[in-house]
């Protein structure tokens, strides 16, 4: 099994490309489901979350053509002859859950297997049940697998959802496409990468409105044609980007990233005392001198702070001059990065959902193990500038959201290797 090991000291200095969004380009590529005409994607990143999701849309008998080294992923839904999602493949990404809404508004039904547990949470699918069953589907529970059907259709409708999910608002905008009639979907999220989905099935031929807001009108249509669409910018790897040289020192030059992606994270490193300044080519990041400041963060829905970025930020505080407070709210179990940076010397007292980081002077490597894809890159950023080697085990969660992580990090001056260790 891999491991990264990072040597810490010595400032960053350099640029870093940005990659298209995962978790845009996890919803989108579901969207092919929704037309017979192909849809394709560019800007498409390189990871193993989108080989899952292109297994999964092969199972359903969809044609997934992987092109320009994975940059640019060519999909055709005219033939498919499959309508479940299988547990096999669902339980390797939760996200896979996002091919109910497009199947049941195409064939008018669909079988998919519910994800089961995750380290972060329960991360249920109640809000999508509640909202597809709003517009008309009968979806019942049987055997781990959510059997759904839409005998006459769906209809359109006005639903409001109990919490501003992202996956729920993702499956609901691409059922309510193909629905008769209008559908009104209140306190809907308004991540960046719904506003991409909504610009695609736009471009694939669909009536919508109020992306980006808390309500989003959908006027059905009978059918949806074929697009390309170019996948927006990772907002969450541009953020782990840029908290490497507020970390380690030095100045780094995140490439594609747009402030507006990431305002509220922005506003957290200019309390710290760290300058970012946008210019042509993207957001350039740079600590100069002496110990960042603490602050307090609380993780929220779009346009808040993201709770992709917490572990990462939480990874910064270590080092901060005075105590920071950290509350996650969006889910249950999102700390089990704090005892792996407690393993480096940090100062963390875990609550609930609150975390307390008092700052201390520098960290001191140590073999570490990765829990989840967030997690992970932040016991990497906590070793850049560590005393000593921290060797990062499980980075198989790594891949599922980063593309050439140890390529990027060296490229500005980081000592790191990926190694096979027994
Ligand atoms: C998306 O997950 C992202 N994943 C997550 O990124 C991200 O953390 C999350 O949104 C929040 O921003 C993808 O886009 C593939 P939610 P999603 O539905 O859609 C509860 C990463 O690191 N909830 O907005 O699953 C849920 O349990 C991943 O890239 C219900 O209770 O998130 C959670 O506490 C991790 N019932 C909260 O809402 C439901 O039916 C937010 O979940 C649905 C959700």
């Amino acid at each position: 099994m891999d491991s990264i090991i990072v040597t810490g000291g010595g400032e960053l200095d350099g640029q870093i490309p940005i990659a298209g969004a995962k978790n845009a380009c996890l919803t989108l590529m579901p969207a092919t489901l929704l037309s017979e005409e192909p849809l394709t994607l560019t800007n498409a990143p390189r990871l193993s979350d989108i080989k899952t999701m292109t297994e999964l849309l092969s199972s359903l008998g969809a044609e997934v053509s992987s092109l320009q080294g994975g940059k640019v992923l060519a999909m055709s839904s005219h033939n498919l002859n499959n309508h479940t999602a299988h547990y096999d493949i669902v339980r390797k990404m939760r996200a896979s859950n996002l091919v109910l809404g497009p199947m049941l508004a195409r064939l008018g039904h669909a079988i998919v297997s519910l994800p089961g547990g995750c380290a972060i949470g329960a991360r249920p699918m109640d809000l999508h049940i509640d909202a597809l069953e709003a517009l008309g589907a009968e979806i019942e529970l049987k055997d781990g697998y959510l059997h759904a059907q839409a005998p006459g259709g769906l209809k359109g409708a006005t639903h409001e959802l109990r919490f501003a999910s992202v996956g729920a608002t993702e499956n609901t905008v691409m059922a309510a496409t193909l629905a008769k009639g209008t559908t009104v979907l209140k306190n809907a999220a308004r991540e960046p990468e719904i506003v991409d989905l909504v610009r695609c099935l736009r471009k694939m031929g669909a009536q919508i409105d109020g992306e980006g807001t808390s309500t989003i009108t959908i006027q059905g249509v009978d059918r949806l044609g074929g697009a390309t669409h170019q996948v927006v910018t990772d907002r969450i790897e541009l953020g782990t980007y840029m908290l490497a040289p507020a970390i380690a020192g030095g100045t780094v030059e995140c490439l594609g990233g747009r402030i507006e992606l990431v305002q509220a994270f922005c506003e957290k490193l200019d309390q710290c005392g760290i300058s970012v300044e946008e210019n042509e080519a993207g957001l350039k990041v740079s600590r100069k001198n002496g110990r960042i400041r603490a602050v307090d963060v609380v993780t929220e829905v779009f346009p808040g702070f993201p709770t992709d970025l917490q572990a990462q930020m939480m990874a910064l505080l270590c080092t901060a001059d005075g105590t920071s407070v950290l509350e996650e709210k969006i889910f249950e179990n999102r700390f089990m990065h704090a005892p792996e940076l407690v393993r480096m010397g940090a100062e963390i007292d875990v609550q609930g959902g609150l975390a307390t980081v008092h700052g201390v002077d520098r960290l001191k490597g140590a073999p570490v193990m990765a829990t989840d894809l967030r997690a992970s890159v932040s016991l990497i950023l906590a070793g850049l500038a560590a005393e000593g080697e921290t060797i990062v085990s499980r980075v198989y969660h790594l891949d599922r959201g980063y593309e050439q992580v140890v390529r990027k990090f060296s490229g500005v001056g980081a000592k790191i290797e990926r190694v096979q260790l027994k």
